[in-house]
């Protein structure tokens, strides 16, 4: 149990509603969002990020339905890296496909996480995940090598649940709006972990309590 990932993941629900629908992210702080939305007994509806998460949705008693079905009022997300622009590196649990989709069609989109996450630059402490087709993977983990010259690149030992392969590519990101495009723009390339969409609030928790920044 983290506790500067509870703190942060049960202060979201402060923005939380009765009658709202929800874009629910995947991982251990959100985790914590979904347990307080479930004990709070907030009546709404989630549009969720993996089939993790449906899954714990289904166990706390959490109604859901589709991003086909419902944009999101409001969508709230963990994340592996901050920056000080407010972008993101995400995809550590390989579900940023899922929750490209859903945070992105969100009204409004919130990020919760532990204070070590917030960075000076993406990529000096995490790698950046790219969901890619298995076909001619080796060839698209390739061209990430050459055409950003992340310092390596290496298939992940999972598949994703949209049935795909995850890249883990190591190394500084150079500009988080312009790669995110143009990473995207590589064939076999299905998405990549940079969000650099407007964010409403970052939720830390740390050691010594919850800020929103
Ligand atoms: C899932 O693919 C990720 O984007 C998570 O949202 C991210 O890794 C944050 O996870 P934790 O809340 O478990 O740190």
């Amino acid at each position: 149990m983290s506790e500067p990932k509870r703190l942060a993941g049960e202060k979201a629900c402060e923005y939380v509603k009765d009658g709202m629908v929800l874009g629910l992210g995947t991982g251990s702080t959100v985790y914590y969002t979904l347990k307080k939305i479930a004990g709070q007994g907030l009546d709404v509806i989630g549009v969720c990020t993996s089939v993790d998460t449906e899954n714990k949705c289904k166990e706390l008693g959490i109604k859901t339905s589709t991003i086909d079905e419902h944009d999101p009022e409001l969508a709230i997300d963990g994340a592996d890296e901050i920056d000080a622009n407010r972008h993101l590196i995400k995809g550590g649990g390989g579900a940023l496909t899922r929750e490209k989709i859903v945070d992105y069609r969100a009204k409004e989109f919130i990020v919760v996480a532990e204070e070590r996450k917030l960075v000076q630059q993406l990529g000096g402490t995490f790698f950046l995940p790219v969901e890619v087709i298995q076909f001619a993977w080796k060839r698209t983990q390739r061209e990430l090598k050459e055409r950003f010259g992340f310092e390596r690149v290496e298939k992940r030992d999972f598949t994703t649940d949209n049935g795909n392969y995850i890249l883990d590519c190591h190394g500084k990101i150079g500009g988080a709006v312009e790669w995110e495009k143009e990473i995207n723009s590589i064939p076999g390339v299905v998405e990549n972990g940079l969000f650099t969409r407007d964010v409403k609030k970052i939720i830390v928790g740390s050691g010594t309590g919850v800020k929103e920044i």
